[in-house]
């Protein structure tokens, strides 16, 4: 690999060895880890700054997006991402493909890394189908989102814009509001934000907030207004109604939004600075009004760009452990 890291990512934090050639969750990571994956994008984010926003850190390595469920932000960032680091991408999609014809996940990412691709971002409804293909693949594999276990990488640039706001995260009161049983955002960002030393609430009504949450380490809450004045940070999650059967789970989407939708109004219940989020997509009107998701306190669109320099990290960070693994076995 023609690896040449920015900067930050040199010289931040030369103790940390990342050494993972996939990325499949933030629950097996460390905070040194964690730390070495944000501190990394810092450097990168100064590339999309530049006239040329292009390094040729992966040239010669393929990309391929293997998704099979919708995405606008993950899909095309992480394109984006690969192609700021001068790697070949390729596209997938369910539709058109030959999983139709009954071929199976683990066939088809062998087939298509029998043409020579080295990273595989995957999207898929199954929770650990990103882990059964790492298990099967030589090539790097990065979870894209899998069921409602994990999005680490819309973690990792959570946890990028809240630092990049407040300074910190260590020390931060963070209250993920909505559908959180069904929400890989929220178990991803659970995982991350406590080993940076913040603490989570989860909120949101019983039907979709389990108590057993609570397992986890964070607290749960059923009343947003009780917790408005104390959290820095708000991130907001939309209803999912493509899991769990499609149902509701509460007695309509108008009482949802009267209860749990952050508007203007009940934002005047919160700190004066409070960080507002959300993952995308929004259903404006339904978890956030659209005053509140285009006002002073939103950084929806700054957590987007982060996206970027956080997949440009972690396809670099993967692929270069990787290569130093291969090296080591042709070295033995
Ligand atoms: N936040 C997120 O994962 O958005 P997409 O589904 O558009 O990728």
């Amino acid at each position: 690999m023609t690896a040449s890291a920015p900067a930050a990512a040199r010289e931040d934090r030369p103790h940390v060895a990342w050494t993972r050639k996939d990325l499949l969750g933030l629950r097996e990571l460390t905070r040194e880890e964690l730390l070495a994956l944000l501190d990394t994008a810092k450097g990168f984010a100064e590339i999309s700054t530049r006239s040329i926003r292009k390094v040729p850190t992966l040239r010669g390595r393929v990309v391929v997006n293997l998704f099979f469920e919708p995405s606008t932000r993950t899909r095309l960032s992480f394109s984006l991402a690969a192609q700021r680091l001068s790697a070949d991408v390729l596209d997938f999609g369910k539709e058109g493909s030959s999983t139709s014809k009954g071929e199976t996940l683990v066939d088809t990412a062998r087939n298509i890394e029998a043409m020579g691709v080295d990273l595989f971002v995957v999207r898929h409804a199954a929770p650990g189908a990103a882990a059964v293909l790492a298990r099967h693949l030589q090539a790097s594999v990065i979870n894209a989102g899998d069921g409602s276990h994990e999005h680490p990488t819309q973690a990792l640039l959570d946890c990028y814009t809240i630092r990049e706001r407040l300074g910190r995260l260590e020390g931060l009161h963070v209250a993920i509001v909505g559908d959180i049983g069904h929400s890989r955002v929220a178990r991803s960002n659970i995982w991350a934000l406590q080993k940076l030393g913040a603490k989570v609430t989860v909120v949101g009504p019983p039907t979709l907030v389990p108590a057993a949450f609570t397992q986890l380490g964070v607290s749960v809450c059923h009343d947003l207004d009780a917790v408005l004045p104390e959290v820095d940070v708000l991130n907001m999650l939309r209803i999912q109604r493509e899991r769990g059967g499609g149902g509701l789970n509460f007695p309509s989407v108008e009482e949802y939004s009267r209860l749990f939708g952050l508007t203007q109004r009940r934002l005047e219940r919160a700190r004066k600075d409070v960080v507002i989020m959300h993952p995308g997509p929004l259903n404006r009107g339904v978890e956030i009004a659209p005053e509140v998701a285009d006002g002073p306190n939103s950084v929806i669109l700054q957590q987007v760009s982060a996206g970027l320099a956080v997949r440009m990290a972690a396809l670099f960070l993967c692929s270069l452990a990787r290569s130093k693994s291969e090296a080591a076995e042709e070295g033995a």
